[in-house]
């Protein structure tokens, strides 16, 4: 019964979410960017279509072209990046994976590691399972209420066994951005490593990670680099090792119980996503055409006049930086008198506009702002925005916060 009423419904759905013709307005980018740029479908659908063999399985042709998607992939990421060798980059279903690869397979027993308030679930979970299980210590530096880092207090918390550094890029609630390459220069101090996780910025932003001195740098594909959802990575410092999350097929060394040492197998096992990352090619390749400088530059114009035209409603309070400061593409606020779910679901159900209202899956950043008992609704832009969409997002809490305080 249930599945009947699924498939009857999906075309539907279909219909109303990816049509631009239908005026949505799409202002979830924080979660996944959408529309993708072309070529981003077309690759992904090219790949079912034609070329959906197994990479590394075989030496058959159709084998070898689709490995041939995924190095390409994997060098334009290594372009992106800054990294010398694409090896040193992991293929991941999303960011979380990517984290999830990066924390349970660097920190041991015994271990500290410094992180921060701003951080996403897909950080302080791992840390958590990994604190209930082997008792390593995690020490959260606190953010201060627009999301800044004080760099004092971050170098305070080092211990003499702190292994490892977590912090995001930007916060994906406070749209905050972190000074990864300051902080990378305290953890070298300390002789530890940086963990970044780039969900909010790849792509959004130029990163350089030799340059920045990142050790390791997690990203989704889904969001800045305008790929399919089920795309992500993990770059790796040559020099560190980490145990593999997947232990599995590689199509390599198969004669091995243990995963091979040879990257980037050694951290891919199973079958990859291939027509997810083929996809994930347009999207870098958009990306490195339009450059991410000037994708952040269009995001800051767009962020700075939906702070502008959102300060000016009675009632509503932005989350973050204030004007004028460097900030994600992410403004969030709290409007007086209507809860953050009821706002996100009138924008929605009467407008047509999409935002995220909830908790962000930061619970951590929240309690920083000092919205955990409220959450907050959070617009979030990529470069596919216009003004007009900006204008149609203000416009609409306008009239829905000023009908609500007539109330
Ligand atoms: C800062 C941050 N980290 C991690 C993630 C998890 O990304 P994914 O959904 O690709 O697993 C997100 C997702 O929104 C995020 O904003």
């Amino acid at each position: 019964m249930v599945v009947c009423f699924v498939v009857a419904r999906w075309p539907n759905l279909i219909d109303r979410t990816v049509n631009r013709e239908l005026d949505i307005i799409y202002l979830d980018n924080a979660a996944s960017t959408w529309p993708k740029p072309p070529g981003v479908a077309e690759a992904t659908a090219r790949m079912i279509a034609e070329c959906a063999a197994g990479p590394g399985r075989g030496t058959h042709r159709m084998a070898l072209a689709a490995g041939r998607v995924l190095l390409e992939t994997r060098s334009r990421l290594a372009t992106l990046f800054g990294i010398r060798n694409p090896s040193d980059i992991a293929f991941t279903a999303n960011c979380s994976e990517a984290l999830n690869l990066a924390i349970k397979g660097f920190v041991r027993p015994g271990d500290h590691v410094v992180t921060t308030t701003l951080e996403h679930n897909s950080v302080r979970r791992p840390l958590a399972e990994l604190e209930r299980k082997y008792g390593i210590r995690t020490t959260y530096v606190k953010a201060d209420r627009e999301g800044n880092l004080d760099l004092k207090a971050f170098e305070a918390a080092f211990l003499p066994n702190t292994t490892l550094a977590v912090c995001t890029h930007a916060s994906n609630l406070l749209g905050s951005v972190l000074p990864v390459a300051d902080m990378a220069a305290i953890v070298r101090r300390h002789g530890a490593r940086l963990l970044v996780d780039a969900a909010q910025t790849a792509g959004a932003r130029p990163i350089d990670v030799e340059a920045e001195g990142i050790d390791m740098l997690a990203f989704a594909g889904h969001k800045g680099l305008f790929g399919p959802q089920g795309t992500g990575g993990l770059y790796v410092h040559p020099d560190i090792v980490l145990e593999p999350l997947v232990h599995g097929g590689t199509g390599s060394q198969s004669e091995n119980s243990d995963m091979p040492d040879v990257r980037p197998d050694r951290y891919e096992g199973g079958t990859p996503n291939v027509p997810g990352i083929a996809g994930l090619g347009e999207g870098i390749r958009y990306v490195i055409e339009q450059t991410p400088e000037a994708i952040r530059d269009k995001e800051y114009g767009l962020t700075a006049m939906m702070m502008d035209g959102l300060a000016g409603i009675p009632g509503v309070r932005l989350l973050g930086p204030g004007p004028g400061k460097d900030r994600a593409g992410i403004v969030s606020f709290v409007a007086e008198g209507v809860e953050s779910a009821e706002l996100a679901f009138l924008l929605d159900r009467q407008y047509g506009i999409a935002v995220r209202a909830g908790y962000h899956c930061t619970p951590l950043a929240h309690e920083t702002a000092g919205t955990a008992e409220t959450g907050a609704v959070r617009a979030s832009v990529s470069c596919m925005n216009t003004p007009d969409d900006v204008k149609a997002l203000i416009g609409a809490v306008g009239e829905i916060v000023t009908s609500k305080r007539r109330a």
